[in-house]
């Protein structure tokens, strides 16, 4: 495995899950990977071609190390303007919600990210997760199943159909990760998340993204920490109920892009209401 250029120290914690982005060369799993190694955790991005992960793993490192530097002078600007100054531990990137008030500081600190092979980088990880178009998405199951046993798959796969991507058009079967989850096996903890979350936003650390994740799952303990993932990203999810209800995830992003295009904004996105008193990132 060969490991980035990019300078990052440790952080504090240092027993949080490698995480493993399969497709983390492109705009949704670079994103993601971004986040979660902003947030401190050990990534490994994977690509058919080891080289190209190679290129964008030094791509987000070099993002990461601006994104550190700033964090610094914006903490000190934080200490500054909240009485008592903010939490000294370890943070994710900034709250999921507009209304979140901007009390925690900001990660200076991170893992290089590496890249690699899809087979090295899911061998390396705890938490897999499947970040390539439709199409890819089961060849890639069929690549790397034996390296899966025990862990948790994180699969953000949207059946889109070129060219009308706008227009709900789910696969026979109904959902895509459902269909993940039954090549994988039930040694394989499947959990469905992040459809509805547009890549647009997802590099820029200070962005606040206003939409919700829904997360899917048969298990709840995986779901529960998927759901930790998403908080550590800076977004708010929801326990949505068994891997079959991924149907209506997967299907919602046609409508957000619907919207997107009508409306002419790049990241349209989805919140629960009606729940008082529930902080989702603490769901
Ligand atoms: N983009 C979004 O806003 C968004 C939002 C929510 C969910 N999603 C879902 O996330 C997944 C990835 O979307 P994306 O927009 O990030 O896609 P992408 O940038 O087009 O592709 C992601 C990566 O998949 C690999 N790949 C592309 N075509 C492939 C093929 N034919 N066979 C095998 N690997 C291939 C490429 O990596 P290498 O060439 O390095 O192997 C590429 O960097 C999709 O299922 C999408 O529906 C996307």
């Amino acid at each position: 495995m060969s490991e980035s250029t990019a300078m990052a120290q440790r952080p504090a914690d240092a027993k949080l899950p490698t995480i493993a982005v399969l497709g983390g060369s492109g705009r949704e799993g670079g994103g993601l990977a971004f986040r979660w190694a902003h947030a401190g955790y050990p990534v490994v991005i994977g690509s058919r071609d080891p080289a190209r992960a190679v290129t964008a793993a030094a791509a987000l490192n070099d993002e990461l190390n601006r994104a550190a530097l700033s964090a610094v002078s914006l903490n000190d600007e934080l200490n500054r303007a909240v009485p008592g100054g903010v939490h000294s531990d370890p943070a994710p990137a900034p709250a999921g919600r507009a209304d979140a008030p901007a009390t925690r500081p900001l990660a200076t600190q991170h893992h290089a990210v590496v890249g690699t092979s899809q087979r090295e980088a899911a061998a390396a990880a705890e938490i897999v997760v499947f970040a390539v178009p439709y199409s890819a998405q089961m060849p890639l199951a069929d690549e790397v199943a034996d390296l899966l046993a025990g862990k948790i798959v994180v699969d953000v796969t949207v059946p889109l159909v070129p060219p009308r991507v706008d227009r709900v058009q789910l696969p026979a079967g109904g959902s895509a990760v459902q269909a993940l989850q039954d090549r994988l096996g039930q040694a394989v903890r499947v959990i469905s998340a992040f459809q509805n979350i547009s890549a647009t936003h997802l590099r820029d650390p200070h962005y606040v993204i206003d939409c919700d994740v829904l997360v899917c799952g048969d298990d709840a303990d995986a779901r529960q920490v998927v759901i930790d993932l998403a908080a550590a990203a800076g977004l708010a999810a929801w326990h949505a109920g068994p891997l079959a209800n991924s149907v209506a995830t997967e299907a919602l992003t046609s409508l957000l892009i619907a919207i997107n295009k009508r409306y002419k904004v790049p990241a349209s996105g989805i919140r629960i209401t009606g729940v008082p008193g529930r902080d989702a990132r603490k769901a």
